[in-house]
């Protein structure tokens, strides 16, 4: 089946959607698709490279600012630009620059090969004075060397002698996307890095920039090599660029090879320095094993986490496209995580949101549990600013994460929807527990898990309180953000009962475990008997509403009494409603922005019975716009739970081609990271019908009529299980590890070493 994702069209429009769509990137670092011939002057273009927490810190402009406002929120930084490499040809006086907007296109294609980790522009050009040439462009942001973005351009003369120009640049005059009419990408402060240093180093170009407020400074050395051997170079300095300029005449197939070396200050403290060494050690390396070293890296990523679909190569091409891109964005390092549009465009400002926790890292965690560990220690680095941030909003104790954040801190202008969303510090929890499950990995729970997940449910003792012998939490927003600032949100109290009955667990986990450390624990962060009983009786008295009449659960106290939105009076382009419509005017109806109720009953489902599940998704339904990104794949798994595997399927084609068929129309601005991650749950937890429970593993897999089939693997406690559904029937294999049991439709199987568990 493809490996390949192409595009051959060059219109405008779609070129601006492809910067996105074609970005390379390695978790650390990303480029967007941007040509390296540029583009006709005047057309719009987010020309972006960034790296990953990148930031400048920037005040937040407030008519009238209260108290506990954000004074300042981080915002990811278009960085320098190394981009760009000129082709010109022909003789002096009568040069013409290669480019899809002027001379003759006879072929032109766009490649993803997502087997080897690169993109390829493929262009058979001839200019208006007939000289005609073939270029192939490469393009490898090193997943082994994550400082290296590499260009490697091969010219195939078709005509004699041709003069050659290259002109490769390296920009430091560079400044951020803005637009002000789009909320969800940011409205000015766009020009927030200064040139430290420009200079020549030796045979390669050195840029380095500071951003203006945080100081972090970042750079870029750049060097060309090329195989002519009539090849002169000259280097040009300007005050902002460094140009280097090789003319030669191509009479036979020539290579370009273009290293760029980036780093910033927070990796590196002499940035020449270490770019000068980093690119020592991969200087002996032709371009041939750089590639062999990216295959390698990427088809250890596929063993894993590839998910085949029998019957529909348009989807299969997707799932691939999404898994791929969510790799590329994922940080590695401990210090970064996934932005909301990962390393592939500036929408929303380069934060982390929830969505890494309840979208992505269900992906990661059961197929990539390394890295998973590196998401989640992420947040474990910033626990403090989330004990900060707690006791500036008036809690004595406990953790509240930051609504969106690169660094810590919080980062969101608009409390009704950013810090009213208490629930991120339980999805936070609920994403350490879910690894703990997956993994047994009782060391990182103990180092890391046990002090995000406690801290976090004292938070839910602060902000709650008794009425009527309910514990109840008041004035929160849930996840659907067209509604704010309620009582009673059903998803963050189920979830806010899961952190706290698991901080109890987890607590006598390491008791049992590591009584040592489980001392140290309990003085470190002053836990007491006293507390834990009043963690658990919050638990047992959590308020979930309920509806009986409707039977479902209401997605807060009020929800149903209000007025349900006038969806057949709206036309379809005052969608996103977020943009047509005051907030205020969007709160007072019964319209959902995502799922809320519905992925809450998915998280943690056996707080109510099926046909609870069943008829709130029925209800919800109806008012749902999918406005965001992060609904349809939601609607799509829950529609496999509750029975309607078409509706599922409906859903699931609206999640897997989102970013590819530009659903949403604004791709441009980044890929939907979120909803990417998804299309995975959408399959495995979906059709497949996975959970992680505390017992173990249960399946209830599914085949759409559409498809033949399909299969994926996951790591589940040290084994390597295939899991495959198609005519035959299910099939969990055991690839590797010790026997298990797991559960498929509620009933109980086991499955042996080289064996596999067969239904029919
Ligand atoms: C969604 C949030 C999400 C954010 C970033 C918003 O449109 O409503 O749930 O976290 O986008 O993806």
């Amino acid at each position: 089946m493809s490996w390949k994702v192409k595009s051959n069209a060059f219109d405008l429009d779609t070129l601006l959607v492809e910067e996105s769509l074609f970005f390379n990137g390695n978790g650390y670092i990303g480029i967007r698709g941007n040509l390296e011939e540029g583009l006709p002057p005047h057309a719009k273009t987010v020309q972006g490279s960034y790296i990953n927490g990148f930031h400048d810190i920037v005040e937040i402009p407030y008519g009238e600012k209260l108290y506990g406002f954000p004074e300042n929120q981080q915002k990811l930084l278009n960085i320098i630009d190394a981009q760009r490499l000129e082709i010109w040809v022909g003789k002096n006086g009568e040069r013409e620059k290669v480019s899809l907007f002027s001379g003759e296109i006879l072929h032109y294609e766009r490649i993803l090969h997502l087997d080897q980790g690169i993109t390829e522009r493929v262009l058979h050009w001839r200019s208006s004075q007939g000289i005609e040439i073939k270029i192939n462009f490469v393009r490898l942001v090193s997943f082994k060397t994550r400082e290296l973005f590499q260009q490697y351009v091969t010219l195939t003369p078709l005509s004699e002698n041709i003069p050659i120009q290259i002109i490769s640049h390296v920009n430091g005059d560079v400044q951020n996307f803005a637009d002000q009419s789009d909320p969800r990408v940011a409205s000015g402060d766009s020009k927030r890095l200064k040139i430290n240093n420009l200079a020549w180093i030796k045979d390669s170009s050195y840029v380095e920039v500071e951003a203006h407020t945080s100081k972090l400074r970042a750079a870029m050395l750049s060097h060309v090599k090329i195989s002519a051997s009539n090849a002169s170079n000259e280097y040009k300095l300007s005050e902002t660029s460094i140009q280097t300029v090789i003319n030669f005449t191509l009479t036979q197939e020539t290579f370009i090879d273009k290293r760029t070396f980036i780093g910033d200050s927070s990796r590196y403290e002499d940035l020449q320095k270490s770019l000068v060494s980093i690119k020592e050690t991969v200087s002996h390396l032709p371009y041939e094993q750089l590639l062999n070293l990216q295959k390698e890296y990427v088809s250890s990523f596929w063993k894993n986490t590839d998910v085949l679909i029998d019957g529909d190569e348009y989807i299969q091409e997707a799932i691939r496209f999404n898994l791929y891109h969510l790799l590329q964005s994922a940080g590695q390092d401990g210090k970064t995580s996934i932005a909301a549009k990962g390393l592939s465009g500036e929408g929303y400002e380069g934060h982390y949101f929830w969505d890494t926790e309840i979208y992505l890292l269900p992906m990661f965690t059961l197929t990539n549990p390394k890295l998973a560990r590196k998401l989640l220690y992420y947040r474990y680095s910033i626990l403090d600013y989330a004990r900060k941030r707690a006791l500036e909003m008036g809690h004595s104790k406990g953790a509240l994460y930051p609504w969106r954040t690169i660094t810590g801190t919080e980062c969101s202008s608009y409390y009704p929807a950013g810090t009213a969303q208490y629930h991120i510090s339980a999805d936070i929890a609920y994403s350490f527990i879910q690894y703990y499950l997956a993994t047994d990995d009782i060391d990182f729970l103990k180092e890391f898990g046990a002090e995000v997940v406690i801290e976090t449910a004292r938070l839910w003792l602060e902000v709650g309180h008794y009425q009527g012998g309910y514990f109840k939490i008041d004035t929160v927003t849930g996840p659907d953000e067209y509604t704010a600032i309620v009582n009673n949100n059903y998803y963050t109290n189920v979830m806010a009962k899961y952190n706290l009955n698991w901080a109890i667990k987890v607590y006598q986990i390491l008791q049992k475990e590591d009584p040592k450390y489980w001392q140290q624990l309990t003085d470190k962060i002053s836990i007491s008997t006293s507390e834990l009983a009043a963690m658990e009786k919050a638990a047992t008295t959590m308020y979930l509403p309920i509806n009986q009449d409707l039977n479902i659960n209401p997605q807060d106290d009020t929800f149903l009494q209000k007025e349900i939105w006038d969806f057949e009076g709206t036309p379809d382009d005052a969608y996103p409603l977020l943009l047509h419509y005051h907030p205020l005017t969007i709160y007072r109806y019964q319209v959902c922005k995502q799922a809320d109720t519905v992925l809450a009953h998915f998280l943690v489902e056996d707080e109510q019975s099926e046909d609870i599940i069943k008829d709130s998704y029925d209800y919800y339904e109806k008012i749902t716009t999918h406005d965001s990104s992060l609904s349809s794949c939601v609607f799509s798994m829950m529609g496999a739970k509750v029975g309607y595997i078409e509706k599922a399927y409906d859903y699931f084609l609206e999640t897997a081609r989102l970013d590819l068929d530009n659903l949403h129309g604004n791709t441009k601005d980044g890929l939907h990271m979120a909803n990417m991650g998804g299309t995975w749950l959408a399959i495995v937890a979906g059709f497949g019908g996975l959970r992680l429970k505390e017992n173990g593993l249960y399946f209830r897999p599914q085949l759409p009529k559409a498809w033949n089939g399909y299969s994926f693997h996951i790591q589940y406690k040290g084994r390597l299980l295939l899991i495959t559904n198609n005519h035959d029937g299910f099939k969990v294999e055991l690839l590797s590890g010790e026997s298990i049991n797991l559960y498929i439709w509620g009933k109980e199987y086991t499955v042996t070493n080289n064996s596999a568990v067969l239904l029919a």
